[in-house]
């Protein structure tokens, strides 16, 4: 089984309740459709009732019917979950009408929900930016325990006859949010990285702290914070396999490794690749996807104290619909760990 009918096999058998906040978007409500007719999630679409039904109508959606709708105009709907907000955010000096305002907000009210324990998970994107998408999250679900910051990696899925990665597949972090991180917050993003290659790829992480310098071959501040960062991993998750710094062919070749790094506990198979920066992860995921025929699957984000997942603004339904499942996915490894 693939990776894809894997974690579909799994969204299926608990179901969870998906929020998407832009219920009049046409791509989101085609991958919304397709969801519902698998019986993989139950759907909540954020929008006016009206609205989401002719669009269906036209598009001949029939499943959006059975999706629950929330319409952000309903002051009902404001009065239940402004509170939570106000709560959330009142050490910032809000006030309650501002608290309203942004509720009614689709990715503020979607988060919203989810925070309440109305929904498992959300998807957005399709039609806002990554920065809006990520700030209603930031500032709504917060982070899990034991981490504060929040990360974004790629599932890269090696065509086959390479011999990369487990199963084909390689998770790389962090691509997608965080500029620069310190040694401490690349520790971090490590063992976030680490739980979504369980969670979400199924597999053993084995995880590799990147640099341009092994095991000491380079001095410099650069290197100094991969060598940092992974001793603060090994503090943070004693049992993880992990190891640093590495250059990229010591951490994914055997016999480079065998060469510049006989000792590492990784032997060359890395599955879990982590970037010093977010120039360098962004750069690479999309070299690697572009020259290397390789299939990117995310950014799944990481370290949020429940999924939310950002989309491409020129996602496709198909996008948004896999997207879907791996949020799902995520809800799962989320609670079972809890
Ligand atoms: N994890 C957790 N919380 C965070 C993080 C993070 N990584 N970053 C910011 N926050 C919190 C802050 O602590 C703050 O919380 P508070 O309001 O409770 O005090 C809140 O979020 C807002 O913080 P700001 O510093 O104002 O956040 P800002 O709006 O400047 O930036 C953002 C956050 C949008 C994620 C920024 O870091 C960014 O733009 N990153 C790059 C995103 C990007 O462009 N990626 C590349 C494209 S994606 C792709 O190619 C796949």
């Amino acid at each position: 089984m693939g990776l894809f009918e894997q974690m579909t096999a799994k969204a299926k058998a608990s179901r969870q309740r998906i929020v998407l906040p832009e219920g009049t978007e046409p791509r989101t409500l085609t991958a919304a459709n397709r969801i519902i007719g698998d019986q993989i999630a139950d759907i909540i679409l954020i929008g006016n009732q009206v609205e989401i039904y002719r669009l269906a109508d036209e598009m001949g959606l029939d499943n959006i019917r059975k999706a629950k709708i929330v319409d952000p105009a309903d002051e009902s709907i404001i009065d239940k979950y402004a509170p939570l907000f106000f709560e959330l955010r009142k050490s910032k000096g809000i006030t309650m009408e501002e608290a309203r305002l942004t509720t009614a907000n689709p990715l503020y009210l979607g988060c919203l929900m989810v925070k309440a324990g109305d929904a498992d998970g959300q998807v957005a994107g399709a039609q806002n930016t990554t920065g809006n998408v990520l700030r209603a999250a930031f500032q709504v679900i917060k982070t899990q325990p034991g981490i504060d910051v929040v990360s974004g990696a790629f599932l890269m899925l090696v065509p086959p006859g390479l011999p990369y990665g487990t199963d084909g597949i390689l998770i790389f972090a962090d691509c997608a949010v965080v500029p620069d991180p310190t040694a401490p917050e690349l520790a971090q993003i490590a063992v976030s990285a680490a739980k979504t290659a369980r969670d979400i790829a199924g597999i053993e992480p084995r995880v590799a702290m990147l640099s341009f310098s092994t095991k000491g071959s380079a001095k410099h501040d650069l290197v100094q914070k991969v060598i940092d960062a992974t001793k603060i991993a090994h503090e943070m998750a004693p049992d993880l396999i992990l190891d640093g710094e590495l250059q990229a062919d010591a951490a994914i070749v055997p016999g480079v490794c065998a060469s510049k790094a006989p000792n590492s506990p990784l032997s060359g198979r890395a599955n879990v690749l982590i970037f010093p920066s977010l120039a360098v992860g962004n750069i690479a995921y999309k070299l690697v996807q572009r020259l290397g025929g390789v299939e990117a699957v995310g950014p799944v984000l990481q370290g949020l104290a429940a999924p939310v997942n950002d989309l491409s603004r020129g996602a496709f339904p198909e996008d948004i619909y896999k997207t879907i499942i791996m949020t799902c996915n995520q809800a799962i490894g989320l609670k079972e760990n809890k």
